[in-house]
Protein backbone atom coordinates (compact mmCIF):
# COMPACT_ATOMS: atom_id res chain seq x y z
CA UNK A 1 0.00 0.00 0.00
CA UNK A 2 0.84 3.39 -0.82
CA UNK A 3 0.63 4.40 2.64
CA UNK A 4 3.08 4.02 5.57
CA UNK A 5 2.93 2.32 8.70
CA UNK A 6 1.95 5.70 11.74
CA UNK A 7 4.11 4.79 14.88
CA UNK A 8 3.29 5.64 18.32
CA UNK A 9 1.19 9.17 18.48
CA UNK A 10 1.72 10.32 15.08
CA UNK A 11 -0.78 9.33 12.41
CA UNK A 12 -1.98 12.74 10.59
CA UNK A 13 -4.68 10.75 8.42
CA UNK A 14 -6.95 7.99 10.23
CA UNK A 15 -9.92 6.13 8.95
CA UNK A 16 -12.12 4.20 11.82
CA UNK A 17 -14.31 1.60 10.59
CA UNK A 18 -16.01 -2.00 12.15
CA UNK A 19 -14.91 -3.86 9.36
CA UNK A 20 -11.94 -3.44 8.08
CA UNK A 21 -9.39 -3.80 4.94
CA UNK A 22 -7.99 -7.25 5.95
CA UNK A 23 -9.34 -10.10 7.74
CA UNK A 24 -7.46 -12.68 8.76
CA UNK A 25 -8.66 -16.74 8.84
CA UNK A 26 -7.10 -19.51 10.99
CA UNK A 27 -6.13 -22.59 9.37
CA UNK A 28 -6.83 -26.12 11.10
CA UNK A 29 -2.85 -26.37 11.11
CA UNK A 30 -3.09 -22.97 13.28
CA UNK A 31 -1.56 -20.87 10.05
CA UNK A 32 -2.85 -17.36 9.27
CA UNK A 33 -4.41 -16.50 6.33
CA UNK A 34 -4.60 -13.18 5.49
CA UNK A 35 -7.09 -11.49 2.82
CA UNK A 36 -7.24 -7.82 1.47
CA UNK A 37 -10.66 -6.30 1.38
CA UNK A 38 -11.74 -4.40 -1.71
CA UNK A 39 -14.24 -0.69 -1.42
CA UNK A 40 -13.89 2.83 -2.08
CA UNK A 41 -12.12 3.43 1.41
CA UNK A 42 -9.48 1.08 0.43
CA UNK A 43 -8.16 2.87 -2.84
CA UNK A 44 -9.33 5.95 -1.42
CA UNK A 45 -6.73 5.90 1.64
CA UNK A 46 -4.22 4.60 -0.48
CA UNK A 47 -4.67 7.72 -2.86
CA UNK A 48 -2.96 10.33 -0.21
CA UNK A 49 -0.08 8.80 -1.13
CA UNK A 50 3.24 8.31 0.64
CA UNK A 51 3.36 11.83 2.06
CA UNK A 52 1.08 11.38 5.01
CA UNK A 53 1.31 8.79 8.00
CA UNK A 54 -1.92 6.75 8.20
CA UNK A 55 -3.44 4.32 10.55
CA UNK A 56 -6.96 2.49 9.85
CA UNK A 57 -8.36 1.64 13.04
CA UNK A 58 -10.89 -1.52 12.63
CA UNK A 59 -12.19 -4.40 14.92
CA UNK A 60 -11.39 -7.56 15.32
CA UNK A 61 -13.99 -9.56 13.74
CA UNK A 62 -13.85 -13.33 13.58
CA UNK A 63 -11.45 -15.55 15.11
CA UNK A 64 -8.59 -15.20 12.63
CA UNK A 65 -8.45 -12.05 13.42
CA UNK A 66 -8.33 -12.32 17.42
CA UNK A 67 -5.78 -14.81 17.04
CA UNK A 68 -3.44 -12.35 14.71
CA UNK A 69 -3.77 -9.70 17.35
CA UNK A 70 -2.74 -12.14 20.29
CA UNK A 71 0.14 -13.29 17.72
CA UNK A 72 0.78 -9.65 17.09
CA UNK A 73 0.58 -10.35 13.47
CA UNK A 74 -0.65 -7.04 11.10
CA UNK A 75 -0.31 -4.69 8.60
CA UNK A 76 1.40 -1.74 8.76
CA UNK A 77 -1.17 1.13 8.61
CA UNK A 78 -3.55 -1.52 10.18
CA UNK A 79 -4.43 -1.35 14.00
CA UNK A 80 -6.78 -4.29 14.80
CA UNK A 81 -8.85 -3.80 17.93
CA UNK A 82 -9.30 -6.93 20.07
CA UNK A 83 -12.34 -6.00 22.04
CA UNK A 84 -14.20 -8.32 23.70
CA UNK A 85 -16.04 -10.62 22.05
CA UNK A 86 -19.55 -10.34 24.01
CA UNK A 87 -19.10 -6.63 23.86
CA UNK A 88 -18.70 -6.66 19.88
CA UNK A 89 -21.21 -9.54 19.46
CA UNK A 90 -23.83 -7.06 21.56
CA UNK A 91 -22.77 -3.67 19.68
CA UNK A 92 -22.52 -5.18 16.02
CA UNK A 93 -25.32 -7.67 16.06
CA UNK A 94 -27.80 -6.27 18.98
CA UNK A 95 -27.31 -2.51 17.96
CA UNK A 96 -25.63 -1.66 14.54
CA UNK A 97 -27.37 -4.71 12.26
CA UNK A 98 -30.62 -5.19 14.34
CA UNK A 99 -31.67 -1.75 15.42
CA UNK A 100 -29.87 1.43 13.87
CA UNK A 101 -29.75 -0.49 9.80
CA UNK A 102 -32.98 -1.76 10.66
CA UNK A 103 -34.12 2.36 11.45
CA UNK A 104 -32.30 3.69 8.95
CA UNK A 105 -33.67 0.73 6.24
CA UNK A 106 -37.53 1.09 7.45
CA UNK A 107 -36.97 -2.83 8.22
CA UNK A 108 -39.45 -2.88 11.18
CA UNK A 109 -42.60 -4.88 11.05
CA UNK A 110 -44.24 -2.43 13.39
CA UNK A 111 -47.06 -4.28 15.06
CA UNK A 112 -44.52 -7.01 16.86
CA UNK A 113 -41.07 -4.90 16.96
CA UNK A 114 -39.20 -2.97 18.36
CA UNK A 115 -39.27 -3.75 21.64
CA UNK A 116 -36.93 -1.42 23.80
CA UNK A 117 -36.56 -3.65 26.69
CA UNK A 118 -33.88 -4.25 29.41
CA UNK A 119 -32.30 -6.33 26.80
CA UNK A 120 -31.90 -3.50 24.20
CA UNK A 121 -30.37 -1.53 27.12
CA UNK A 122 -27.33 -4.06 27.84
CA UNK A 123 -27.18 -3.99 23.92
CA UNK A 124 -26.99 -0.36 24.23
CA UNK A 125 -24.21 -0.26 26.67
CA UNK A 126 -22.01 -2.20 24.98
CA UNK A 127 -22.70 -0.22 21.76
CA UNK A 128 -21.20 2.69 23.97
CA UNK A 129 -18.04 0.84 25.24
CA UNK A 130 -17.67 -0.27 21.81
CA UNK A 131 -17.70 2.88 20.47
CA UNK A 132 -15.38 4.38 23.41
CA UNK A 133 -12.74 1.99 22.47
CA UNK A 134 -12.41 3.20 19.21
CA UNK A 135 -12.35 6.95 20.52
CA UNK A 136 -9.16 5.76 22.45
CA UNK A 137 -7.29 4.61 20.43
CA UNK A 138 -8.10 7.04 18.09
CA UNK A 139 -7.13 9.47 20.52
CA UNK A 140 -3.52 8.10 21.67
CA UNK A 141 -2.72 7.49 17.76
CA UNK A 142 -3.56 10.81 16.24
CA UNK A 143 -1.00 13.43 16.02
CA UNK A 144 -1.82 16.96 16.85
CA UNK A 145 -4.52 18.35 14.10
CA UNK A 146 -4.46 15.19 12.46
CA UNK A 147 -7.94 14.70 10.22
CA UNK A 148 -9.79 11.55 11.56
CA UNK A 149 -12.45 10.63 8.95
CA UNK A 150 -14.95 7.69 11.13
CA UNK A 151 -17.42 5.30 8.77
CA UNK A 152 -20.98 4.25 9.07
CA UNK A 153 -23.31 3.98 11.94
CA UNK A 154 -21.16 1.14 14.39
CA UNK A 155 -19.69 4.23 15.24
CA UNK A 156 -21.78 6.87 15.51
CA UNK A 157 -20.70 7.79 18.92
CA UNK A 158 -16.77 8.12 18.23
CA UNK A 159 -16.96 11.48 16.85
CA UNK A 160 -18.49 13.19 20.01
CA UNK A 161 -16.18 10.95 22.26
CA UNK A 162 -13.27 11.92 20.36
CA UNK A 163 -14.06 15.42 20.25
CA UNK A 164 -14.03 14.94 24.06
CA UNK A 165 -10.81 13.49 24.16
CA UNK A 166 -9.16 15.47 22.18
CA UNK A 167 -10.60 18.81 20.76
CA UNK A 168 -7.01 19.67 18.30
CA UNK A 169 -8.71 16.77 15.72
CA UNK A 170 -10.48 17.46 12.40
CA UNK A 171 -13.40 15.12 12.72
CA UNK A 172 -15.35 13.65 9.91
CA UNK A 173 -18.16 10.62 10.32
CA UNK A 174 -19.82 9.41 6.90
CA UNK A 175 -23.01 7.52 6.83
CA UNK A 176 -23.02 4.97 4.09
CA UNK A 177 -26.44 3.56 4.63
CA UNK A 178 -29.55 6.22 3.96
CA UNK A 179 -30.86 8.22 7.03
CA UNK A 180 -34.11 7.11 8.13
CA UNK A 181 -37.17 9.90 8.05
CA UNK A 182 -37.67 11.73 10.97
CA UNK A 183 -40.93 10.11 12.30
CA UNK A 184 -39.48 6.36 11.41
CA UNK A 185 -35.91 7.70 13.52
CA UNK A 186 -38.32 8.68 16.45
CA UNK A 187 -39.16 4.74 16.87
CA UNK A 188 -35.95 4.75 18.70
CA UNK A 189 -35.94 6.03 23.01
CA UNK A 190 -35.87 9.49 23.17
CA UNK A 191 -32.25 9.55 24.76
CA UNK A 192 -30.94 6.98 22.56
CA UNK A 193 -31.81 9.22 19.12
CA UNK A 194 -30.66 12.14 21.09
CA UNK A 195 -27.69 10.48 21.84
CA UNK A 196 -26.96 9.41 18.37
CA UNK A 197 -27.08 12.33 16.68
CA UNK A 198 -25.15 14.01 19.38
CA UNK A 199 -22.58 11.61 18.92
CA UNK A 200 -22.50 12.49 14.88
CA UNK A 201 -22.51 16.32 15.85
CA UNK A 202 -19.69 16.02 17.57
CA UNK A 203 -18.20 15.55 14.13
CA UNK A 204 -16.64 18.77 12.17
CA UNK A 205 -18.24 17.15 8.93
CA UNK A 206 -20.94 14.94 9.11
CA UNK A 207 -21.14 13.63 5.71
CA UNK A 208 -23.75 11.46 3.45
CA UNK A 209 -24.25 9.53 -0.10
CA UNK A 210 -26.98 11.93 -1.33
CA UNK A 211 -28.94 14.86 -0.90
CA UNK A 212 -31.64 13.01 0.51
CA UNK A 213 -29.83 11.09 3.13
CA UNK A 214 -28.23 14.51 4.64
CA UNK A 215 -31.56 16.98 4.51
CA UNK A 216 -33.05 13.63 6.26
CA UNK A 217 -30.83 13.95 9.25
CA UNK A 218 -30.91 17.84 8.98
CA UNK A 219 -34.21 17.48 9.58
CA UNK A 220 -34.06 14.87 12.56
CA UNK A 221 -31.59 16.92 14.72
CA UNK A 222 -33.53 20.00 14.31
CA UNK A 223 -36.59 18.20 15.38
CA UNK A 224 -35.17 16.11 18.08
CA UNK A 225 -32.25 18.16 19.28
CA UNK A 226 -33.92 22.06 18.54
CA UNK A 227 -33.09 24.53 15.83
CA UNK A 228 -29.67 25.09 17.10
CA UNK A 229 -28.44 21.51 16.42
CA UNK A 230 -26.93 22.28 13.24
CA UNK A 231 -24.38 24.64 14.13
CA UNK A 232 -21.14 23.39 15.31
CA UNK A 233 -21.44 20.81 12.54
CA UNK A 234 -21.27 21.21 8.90
CA UNK A 235 -22.85 18.89 6.99
CA UNK A 236 -21.48 17.50 3.51
CA UNK A 237 -23.04 15.49 0.80
CA UNK A 238 -20.44 13.34 -1.19
CA UNK A 239 -21.54 10.39 -3.76
CA UNK A 240 -19.22 7.70 -4.07
CA UNK A 241 -18.65 6.44 -7.97
CA UNK A 242 -17.29 3.36 -9.09
CA UNK A 243 -13.63 2.23 -9.81
CA UNK A 244 -13.59 2.64 -13.68
CA UNK A 245 -9.91 1.96 -14.26
CA UNK A 246 -9.92 -1.12 -11.50
CA UNK A 247 -13.53 -2.60 -12.53
CA UNK A 248 -12.45 -2.28 -16.54
CA UNK A 249 -8.97 -4.46 -15.64
CA UNK A 250 -10.15 -6.27 -13.31
CA UNK A 251 -12.99 -7.72 -15.34
CA UNK A 252 -11.00 -8.53 -18.19
CA UNK A 253 -8.43 -11.15 -16.36
CA UNK A 254 -8.59 -14.81 -17.43
CA UNK A 255 -10.40 -15.98 -14.12
CA UNK A 256 -13.30 -13.71 -15.06
CA UNK A 257 -13.53 -14.74 -19.15
CA UNK A 258 -13.36 -18.54 -18.02
CA UNK A 259 -16.55 -17.51 -15.95
CA UNK A 260 -18.51 -16.10 -18.44
CA UNK A 261 -17.81 -19.26 -20.46
CA UNK A 262 -19.97 -21.37 -17.79
CA UNK A 263 -22.23 -18.73 -17.04
CA UNK A 264 -22.94 -18.80 -21.41
CA UNK A 265 -23.42 -22.39 -20.48
CA UNK A 266 -25.63 -22.27 -17.64
CA UNK A 267 -27.96 -19.37 -19.57
CA UNK A 268 -28.09 -21.36 -22.69
CA UNK A 269 -27.46 -20.31 -26.17
CA UNK A 270 -29.48 -16.72 -27.75
CA UNK A 271 -31.25 -16.52 -24.10
CA UNK A 272 -31.21 -13.17 -22.43
CA UNK A 273 -29.84 -12.88 -19.15
CA UNK A 274 -31.70 -10.58 -15.90
CA UNK A 275 -28.44 -9.99 -13.58
CA UNK A 276 -28.84 -9.20 -9.95
CA UNK A 277 -25.63 -9.52 -7.46
CA UNK A 278 -26.03 -8.91 -3.65
CA UNK A 279 -25.34 -9.26 -0.01
CA UNK A 280 -28.34 -11.37 1.16
CA UNK A 281 -29.59 -8.67 3.00
CA UNK A 282 -33.10 -7.46 3.93
CA UNK A 283 -33.09 -4.56 2.64
CA UNK A 284 -31.86 -5.75 -1.02
CA UNK A 285 -35.31 -7.06 -1.52
CA UNK A 286 -34.56 -10.32 -3.90
CA UNK A 287 -37.82 -11.71 -2.52
CA UNK A 288 -39.60 -9.12 -4.83
CA UNK A 289 -37.53 -9.36 -7.37
CA UNK A 290 -37.70 -12.87 -8.06
CA UNK A 291 -41.55 -12.35 -7.54
CA UNK A 292 -41.62 -9.74 -10.38
CA UNK A 293 -39.68 -12.63 -12.49
CA UNK A 294 -42.26 -14.99 -11.67
CA UNK A 295 -45.24 -13.22 -12.69
CA UNK A 296 -42.94 -11.64 -15.75
CA UNK A 297 -43.06 -15.42 -16.73
CA UNK A 298 -46.93 -16.12 -15.99
CA UNK A 299 -48.38 -12.89 -17.76
CA UNK A 300 -46.08 -12.96 -20.59
CA UNK A 301 -45.42 -16.78 -21.90
CA UNK A 302 -43.27 -15.28 -24.99
CA UNK A 303 -40.20 -14.84 -22.51
CA UNK A 304 -40.64 -18.59 -20.94
CA UNK A 305 -37.23 -20.44 -22.55
CA UNK A 306 -35.76 -17.27 -24.07
CA UNK A 307 -34.59 -15.27 -20.56
CA UNK A 308 -32.73 -16.58 -17.42
CA UNK A 309 -32.62 -15.02 -13.99
CA UNK A 310 -29.27 -14.84 -12.63
CA UNK A 311 -29.06 -14.04 -9.12
CA UNK A 312 -26.48 -13.57 -6.81
CA UNK A 313 -27.03 -13.59 -3.43
CA UNK A 314 -24.25 -14.17 -1.03
CA UNK A 315 -24.84 -14.44 2.29
CA UNK A 316 -23.99 -11.95 5.14
CA UNK A 317 -24.38 -11.09 8.91
CA UNK A 318 -25.75 -15.65 9.51
CA UNK A 319 -25.32 -14.88 13.80
CA UNK A 320 -29.02 -13.10 13.04
CA UNK A 321 -31.51 -15.37 12.47
CA UNK A 322 -33.73 -12.05 10.88
CA UNK A 323 -30.79 -12.86 7.92
CA UNK A 324 -30.90 -16.81 8.39
CA UNK A 325 -34.72 -16.89 7.93
CA UNK A 326 -34.37 -14.14 4.57
CA UNK A 327 -31.72 -16.22 3.11
CA UNK A 328 -33.65 -19.35 3.15
CA UNK A 329 -36.32 -17.48 1.71
CA UNK A 330 -34.63 -16.44 -1.21
CA UNK A 331 -33.32 -20.32 -1.88
CA UNK A 332 -37.55 -20.96 -1.01
CA UNK A 333 -39.39 -18.90 -3.99
CA UNK A 334 -36.12 -19.52 -6.76
CA UNK A 335 -36.86 -22.90 -6.28
CA UNK A 336 -40.45 -21.92 -6.30
CA UNK A 337 -40.28 -20.48 -9.20
CA UNK A 338 -37.95 -23.35 -11.25
CA UNK A 339 -40.60 -26.21 -10.30
CA UNK A 340 -43.48 -23.85 -11.78
CA UNK A 341 -41.60 -23.39 -15.67
CA UNK A 342 -38.67 -25.37 -15.63
CA UNK A 343 -38.34 -27.57 -18.77
CA UNK A 344 -35.53 -29.72 -19.52
CA UNK A 345 -33.52 -28.05 -21.49
CA UNK A 346 -34.17 -24.46 -19.28
CA UNK A 347 -33.98 -23.75 -15.76
CA UNK A 348 -35.40 -19.77 -14.83
CA UNK A 349 -33.55 -18.88 -11.96
CA UNK A 350 -30.04 -19.53 -11.46
CA UNK A 351 -29.11 -18.66 -7.79
CA UNK A 352 -25.10 -18.54 -6.87
CA UNK A 353 -24.84 -18.09 -2.86
CA UNK A 354 -21.15 -18.66 -2.70
CA UNK A 355 -19.20 -15.62 -3.33
CA UNK A 356 -16.92 -15.07 -5.80
CA UNK A 357 -16.08 -11.55 -7.36
CA UNK A 358 -14.26 -13.17 -10.81
CA UNK A 359 -17.71 -14.55 -11.33
CA UNK A 360 -19.56 -11.13 -10.34
CA UNK A 361 -18.09 -9.43 -12.80
CA UNK A 362 -18.91 -12.06 -15.13
CA UNK A 363 -22.22 -11.81 -15.09
CA UNK A 364 -21.95 -7.78 -15.33
CA UNK A 365 -20.00 -8.13 -18.40
CA UNK A 366 -22.85 -10.31 -20.15
CA UNK A 367 -26.04 -8.91 -18.30
CA UNK A 368 -28.91 -7.96 -20.82
CA UNK A 369 -30.77 -6.38 -18.31
CA UNK A 370 -29.72 -5.77 -14.12
CA UNK A 371 -32.19 -5.44 -11.35
CA UNK A 372 -31.34 -3.08 -8.60
CA UNK A 373 -34.59 -2.53 -6.31
CA UNK A 374 -33.54 -2.12 -3.04
CA UNK A 375 -36.30 -0.87 -0.71
CA UNK A 376 -33.77 1.53 0.69
CA UNK A 377 -30.08 2.10 0.03
CA UNK A 378 -27.39 4.21 0.66
CA UNK A 379 -26.07 4.17 -2.54
CA UNK A 380 -25.85 0.74 -4.15
CA UNK A 381 -22.63 0.61 -5.92
CA UNK A 382 -23.80 -2.67 -8.43
CA UNK A 383 -25.85 -0.13 -10.41
CA UNK A 384 -23.02 1.65 -10.86
CA UNK A 385 -20.38 -1.10 -11.53
CA UNK A 386 -22.56 -2.85 -14.23
CA UNK A 387 -23.09 -0.15 -16.76
CA UNK A 388 -19.01 0.63 -16.51
CA UNK A 389 -18.01 -3.44 -17.64
CA UNK A 390 -20.79 -4.43 -19.56
CA UNK A 391 -19.75 -6.02 -23.00
CA UNK A 392 -22.66 -5.20 -25.09
CA UNK A 393 -25.07 -2.79 -23.05
CA UNK A 394 -27.13 -3.66 -20.23
CA UNK A 395 -30.55 -2.24 -18.90
CA UNK A 396 -30.97 -0.90 -15.65
CA UNK A 397 -33.91 -1.46 -13.65
CA UNK A 398 -33.61 0.68 -11.09
CA UNK A 399 -35.38 1.34 -7.56
CA UNK A 400 -36.01 5.08 -6.69
CA UNK A 401 -34.87 3.97 -3.21
CA UNK A 402 -31.86 3.24 -3.80
CA UNK A 403 -29.64 6.42 -3.70
CA UNK A 404 -27.63 5.44 -6.79
CA UNK A 405 -30.94 6.78 -8.79
CA UNK A 406 -29.94 10.40 -7.62
CA UNK A 407 -27.37 10.63 -10.26
CA UNK A 408 -28.93 7.42 -12.59
CA UNK A 409 -32.42 7.61 -12.71
CA UNK A 410 -32.12 9.55 -15.58
CA UNK A 411 -31.01 6.57 -17.69
CA UNK A 412 -32.54 3.82 -16.12
CA UNK A 413 -35.81 2.15 -15.62
CA UNK A 414 -37.55 3.09 -12.18
CA UNK A 415 -39.53 1.35 -10.16
CA UNK A 416 -41.05 1.65 -6.99
CA UNK A 417 -39.57 -1.34 -4.72
CA UNK A 418 -42.73 -2.64 -3.52
CA UNK A 419 -44.30 -3.13 -6.60
CA UNK A 420 -44.28 -6.36 -7.77
CA UNK A 421 -46.23 -6.43 -10.89
CA UNK A 422 -44.71 -2.63 -11.65
CA UNK A 423 -41.10 -4.13 -11.32
CA UNK A 424 -42.40 -7.18 -13.88
CA UNK A 425 -43.32 -4.48 -16.48
CA UNK A 426 -40.06 -3.41 -15.72
CA UNK A 427 -38.60 -6.30 -16.24
CA UNK A 428 -40.37 -6.78 -20.13
CA UNK A 429 -39.47 -3.20 -21.09
CA UNK A 430 -36.04 -3.75 -20.03
CA UNK A 431 -35.65 -6.90 -22.46
CA UNK A 432 -37.47 -4.82 -25.15
CA UNK A 433 -35.28 -1.58 -25.13
CA UNK A 434 -34.02 -1.14 -28.76
CA UNK A 435 -30.49 -1.32 -29.25
CA UNK A 436 -29.57 1.54 -29.49
CA UNK A 437 -31.37 3.03 -27.19
CA UNK A 438 -29.70 0.86 -24.78
CA UNK A 439 -26.19 1.40 -25.84
CA UNK A 440 -27.16 5.28 -25.44
CA UNK A 441 -27.98 4.47 -21.98
CA UNK A 442 -25.16 1.95 -20.90
CA UNK A 443 -23.08 4.81 -21.91
CA UNK A 444 -24.64 7.52 -20.64
CA UNK A 445 -25.06 5.79 -16.86
CA UNK A 446 -21.24 4.91 -17.02
CA UNK A 447 -20.55 8.30 -17.23
CA UNK A 448 -22.57 9.41 -14.50
CA UNK A 449 -21.55 6.15 -12.52
CA UNK A 450 -17.52 6.83 -12.23
CA UNK A 451 -18.23 10.81 -11.99
CA UNK A 452 -16.92 10.82 -8.69
CA UNK A 453 -14.42 7.85 -8.37
CA UNK A 454 -13.55 6.27 -4.62
CA UNK A 455 -9.44 7.82 -4.72
CA UNK A 456 -11.44 11.50 -5.30
CA UNK A 457 -14.26 11.10 -2.99
CA UNK A 458 -11.50 10.41 -0.16
CA UNK A 459 -9.87 13.25 -1.08
CA UNK A 460 -12.50 15.61 -1.65
CA UNK A 461 -13.54 14.78 2.13
CA UNK A 462 -10.47 14.94 3.85
CA UNK A 463 -9.50 18.66 1.92
CA UNK A 464 -12.74 19.98 3.18
CA UNK A 465 -12.55 18.76 7.11
CA UNK A 466 -9.31 20.09 6.60
CA UNK A 467 -10.34 23.68 5.01
C1 LIG B 1 -22.94 -1.91 4.38
C2 LIG B 1 -22.39 -1.03 5.47
C3 LIG B 1 -20.92 -1.30 5.68
C4 LIG B 1 -20.70 -2.78 5.90
C5 LIG B 1 -21.27 -3.58 4.73
C6 LIG B 1 -21.12 -5.09 4.90
O1 LIG B 1 -22.45 -1.52 3.15
O2 LIG B 1 -22.62 0.33 5.17
O3 LIG B 1 -20.44 -0.58 6.80
O4 LIG B 1 -19.34 -3.07 6.08
O5 LIG B 1 -22.63 -3.26 4.60
O6 LIG B 1 -21.75 -5.51 6.07
P1 LIG B 1 -20.95 -6.25 7.23
O7 LIG B 1 -21.91 -6.33 8.37
O8 LIG B 1 -20.61 -7.59 6.67
O9 LIG B 1 -19.72 -5.45 7.53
Amino acid sequence: PAHRAARGTDATVLVASNRGPVSYSLGDDGGLTSRRGGGGLVSGLSAIGSGADSLWVCSALGEGDREAVRRGVGEPGVLMLDIDEETHAAAYNGIANSVLWFVHHLLYQTPLEPVFDAEFRRQWEAYERYNRAFARALADRAAPGAAVLVQDYHLALVPGLLRDLRSDLRIGHFSHTPWAPVDYFRLLPDDIAAQLLRGLLGADRTCFLTRRWADAFGECAVRVLGPDALAGTRIGVHGLGADAEFLRERSHRPDVTERMAALREQIGPGRRAIVRVDRTELSKNIVRGLLAYRHLLRTRPEWRERVVHVAFAYPSRQDLAVYRDYTAEVARVAEAVNEEFATPGWTPVVLHVQDDFARSLAAYRLADVALVNPIRDGMNLVAKEIPVVSDAGCALVLSREAGAHEELGEYAITVNPYDVTGTADALHTALTLPEKDRTRRTEALARAATALPPARWFLDQLEALRA
